[in-house]
């Protein structure tokens, strides 16, 4: 198949080299001539793990290419995907589209055969309608099926979730063609037996939101019943164990911390409730997820303080970790940022080191001093604090760090340091959703 790539962030970089990867003939278009340049001499525009052995090698056999030209690289595609950016619209929430229309309007007005245009971005229920008005409007001309593609990948994990994914979800409006295409595209999937599953267009769009509402609604579930188990002296990893091995509820994504962050859950969620309002059909639950996890990422930055006795004016806190998760640079709507500000409104002098994330965090808190490992992090702090579980900080001597420490806080939002191992280093140790 000749796949064309329209965008080359996240989904569209991973989606298209895996695609390579399976032996389709792939073209990945992007505007910015710089990035292009970037990838093409080896310089990923993000952080992920594999990602450029996987662009290096596809690129190396011929069967990844980049471009800046959507209408040369549009020419002859079986499938064209549009993995172009759906930002929230400021002001109001809502997913903005115009990249979606516009790269909508550059594809057809470049097509000269019939093509099936695919949307990877994750766009609202009624987007591929649009596009597909767009393609009639157009080109009345050519045969345009326009399928709904959402994708489920997690940075950090991305390419092996695009690899090995739980399910493939198209939408079509029944077309046969765009049916064979698709199928045809992710034949190479069937031999991992990932199921292909085939529903409506509008269906297809809305299971992407479903899904991440979803999983953002266990996440803060958990993390409310973290605060239960503070108040009543309960545990909560023990709560989410317990409840986990019931296979209706399901073990993963009932880890407690400081509140979901990253460029999906907080977007996608906001967007379905205002999809929700808008036909008159308000999601309740999300809105309250959407609300909850907001006011707990400051709240985090408040249990620091109260771990400091209550008074952090004059104090220096060392911050383990500043991305939304491990394994990327992606600061977009982490925790770290509300705590870091919290912490600055109460006084605190902030230092940090993260793996990957302090190019990106440093312009974001300026107030913050990056520093070059945990250990200097910790050197002379009242507190230490692990936002991100990176595995690096998993295996950190904690007698030294205390060792170096003016005050023996550890404020651990993640649960990954045994209590036993902490007291024995010294530390007064506050974890999230138990007393000890
Ligand atoms: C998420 C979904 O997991 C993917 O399936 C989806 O494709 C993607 O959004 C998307 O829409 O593109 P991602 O944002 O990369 O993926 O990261 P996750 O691993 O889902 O984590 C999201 C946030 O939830 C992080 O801040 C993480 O720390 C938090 N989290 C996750 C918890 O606090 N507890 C958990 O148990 C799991």
């Amino acid at each position: 198949m000749k796949i064309t790539m329209i965008g080359t962030g996240y989904v569209g970089l991973v989606s298209g080299a895996c695609f390579a990867d399976f032996g389709h003939d792939v073209v990945c278009v992007d505007k910015d001539a710089g990035k292009i340049a970037a990838i093409e001499s080896g310089r990923m525009p993000i952080y992920e793990p594999g990602l450029d052995q996987l662009v290096g090698s596809n690129a190396a056999a011929g069967r990844l290419t980049f471009t800046t030209d959507v209408a040369a690289g549009v020419k002859g595609a079986d499938a064209i995907f549009i993995a172009v950016g759906t930002p929230s619209r400021r002001g109001d929430g809502h997913a903005d589209l115009s990249y979606v229309y516009a790269a909508a309007r550059e594809i057809v007005e470049a097509l000269d055969a019939p093509a099936v245009i695919v949307t990877k971005s994750t766009v609202p229920v009624g987007t591929g309608d649009e596009v597909e008005r767009i393609a009639r409007e157009l080109r009345p001309d050519l045969d345009i099926q326009v399928v709904s593609n959402p994708e489920f990948l997690r940075e950090g994990a991305a390419i092996g979730d695009f690899k090995r994914p739980d399910r493939v979800v198209v939408g079509t409006t029944g077309s046969e063609r765009a049916i064979a295409v698709m199928s045809q595209i992710y034949r190479p999937l069937s031999l991992n037996q990932a199921p292909l599953m085939f529903t409506g267009r509008r269906t297809a769009e809305l299971i992407k939101y479903a899904a991440n509402a979803f999983l953002a609604t266990k996440i803060t579930f958990i993390n409310e019943m973290a605060d239960l188990c503070e108040a009543v002296g309960a545990q909560v990893q023990d709560v989410a164990r317990g409840i986990g091995l019931d296979n209706r509820i399901g073990s993963k994504f009932l880890h407690a911390g400081p509140g979901y962050g990253g460029s999906c859950f907080p977007k996608d969620t906001l967007a379905l409730v205002k999809t929700g309002q808008d036909y008159d059909t308000p999601v309740r639950i999300v809105e309250t997820v959407v609300q909850v996890n907001d006011l707990r990422k400051r709240a985090m930055g408040r249990k620091i303080v109260k771990a400091l006795g209550g008074d952090a004016r004059g104090r220096t806190v060392a911050l383990l970790g500043l991305t939304f998760k491990p394994n990327t640079d992606d600061m977009r709507d982490a925790p770290s940022i509300a705590i870091v500000q919290a912490l600055e409104d109460a006084g605190a002098k902030v230092v940090a080191y993260d793996p990957e994330g302090m190019a990106v965090a440093a312009p974001m808190m300026p107030g913050v001093t990056m520093v070059g490992d945990a250990y200097e992090a910790a050197q002379g702090a009242d507190a230490l604090v692990l936002v991100t579980e990176w595995d690096i900080f998993r295996a950190l001597d904690l007698k030294r760090l205390a060792a170096s420490m003016a005050q023996k806080v550890l404020v651990d939002l993640r649960n990954i340091y045994p209590a036993a191992e902490a007291a024995e280093a010294g530390f007064a140790l506050t974890r999230v959703g138990s007393q000890v």
